[in-house]
């Protein structure tokens, strides 16, 4: 589908589900393979909750890094490390429930100490009143001294913006996860290693890197047409980022609901964004060059997001971090999909060896510099 520009989960359409659906709702459906019912979705939330709070001696571990760490460093980290505070148990179909829910319920309380490690203040703790995403928002956000407000509008676009990044079939990170998985190793550091292939600026990195593009620009007067020359130049080797992606050679989906929620959170906000007008700019220019018309590259799901992300308080280097948590039920389903296969196999690539074939051996003192 994704030739036409359309993207659905387990059969649903993106949009279906970013507009009804709670984030938990769409993790149940990539995890049991169905939307839940009332009564599954309150039990859902009830289990994630119960497997919130993270081990109190891990707390040792966010004190002891950097202030400057790099949060996506921290996660993978910490997500392999929780396989030290929580065993594998002996009934493989309660594993895999716990430790899937122990996952997506953790990842945010990961996320959040290392955002409040970064920033010298104490960590907030999860609680049981909150939804998911409002735990999330409260754990970054509030402190000691200042209760979180929530806003309707921002709790539904953090739903939204985490279902949009929920699956997407065999990208670098989801295939790195079966990956390491299909050696025999735990959910958790198949996982971890998700997380560090999701880093890099070419898939998940790339919402941090369009922001830092798009302030460039800002920074620069607002002159969208010489990073376009730039990224049209092949000496530069700079790619616009955000823009482009390995399947989609249309209009991402994704990046059209990303575009919507971003412009209905900032009017909720009465934020007026010069990055958003940038963007919108950049976009425009971009779809009607003939280098990106010709190449089929179109804005994906990283080009508004961090606009959004920003509006809502979150640091840029925070939204790579918000990417995992949101892709974690598809890793977590892509990885239960690979154990389950009767006839899976330890993954192992081949490749076209193309140099010399049979060389003498020579002693290092006959060796000469090539
Ligand atoms: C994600 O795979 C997934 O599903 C990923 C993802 C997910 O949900 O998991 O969708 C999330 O990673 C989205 C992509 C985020 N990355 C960026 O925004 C970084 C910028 N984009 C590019 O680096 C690039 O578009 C990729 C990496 C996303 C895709 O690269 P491809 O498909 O390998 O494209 P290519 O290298 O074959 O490029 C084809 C041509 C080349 O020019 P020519 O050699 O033909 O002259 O298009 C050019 C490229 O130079 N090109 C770009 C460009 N992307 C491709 N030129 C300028 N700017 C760009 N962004």
């Amino acid at each position: 589908m994704a030739k036409r520009g359309i993207l659905r989960y387990r059969g649903y359409d993106i949009q279906d589900l970013a507009e009804n659906c709670e984030f938990i709702e769409v993790a149940y459906l990539l995890i049991h393979d169905k939307l839940p019912t009332r009564t599954e979705r309150r039990n859902y939330a009830r289990l994630l909750n119960l497997n919130s709070m993270l081990h109190e001696d891990m707390q040792a571990f966010f004190r002891n890094y950097p202030e400057h760490a790099h949060p996506m460093a921290v996660a993978s980290a910490m997500a392999v490390s929780l396989s030290s505070f929580y065993p594998e148990m002996n009934d493989p179909e309660q594993e895999k429930t716990i430790s899937a829910t122990r996952l997506i319920s953790k990842i945010r309380t990961i996320a959040a100490y290392s955002y409040k490690k970064s920033i010298g203040e104490p960590f907030v703790y999860p609680s049981h009143k909150l939804t998911y995403c409002e735990n999330l928002l409260n754990m970054m956000f509030s402190s000691p001294v200042a209760d979180y407000e929530f806003s309707p509008v921002l709790v539904k676009a953090m739903n939204q913006l985490l279902i949009l990044h929920a699956d997407h079939e065999q990208n670098a990170s989801t295939s790195v996860v079966r990956m390491v998985g299909s050696t025999g190793a735990d959910l958790y550091a198949s996982v971890s290693a998700g997380i560090s292939a999701l880093s890099g600026s070419l898939h998940g990195g790339a919402n941090q890197e369009v922001m830092q593009m798009l302030e460039t620009i800002h920074k620069s007067g607002g002159d969208v047409d010489k990073m376009v020359q730039r990224a049209k130049d092949p000496q530069h080797g700079f790619r616009l980022f955000g823009f482009g992606h390995r399947v989609y050679k249309s209009y991402d989906p994704r990046a059209k609901i990303a575009k919507q929620v971003c412009m209905s959170v900032l009017e909720k906000l009465g934020i007026h964004d010069p990055l958003l007008d940038i963007a919108m700019k950049l976009e425009e220019r971009a779809l009607n060059d003939e280098y990106f018309i010709e190449r089929k590259l179109y804005p994906n799901v990283d080009f508004y997001t961090g606009i959004t992300y920003r509006a809502m308080g979150f640091p840029t280097n925070m939204f790579t971090v918000l990417f995992a948590i949101g892709r974690l039920p598809g890793w977590i389903s892509q990885w239960y999909e690979m154990q389950s296969d009767p006839h899976k196999k330890i993954g192992r690539p081949r490749q076209a060896y193309c140099g010399p074939t049979r060389l003498t051996y020579v002693p290092i003192d006959k060796r000469t510099a090539s």
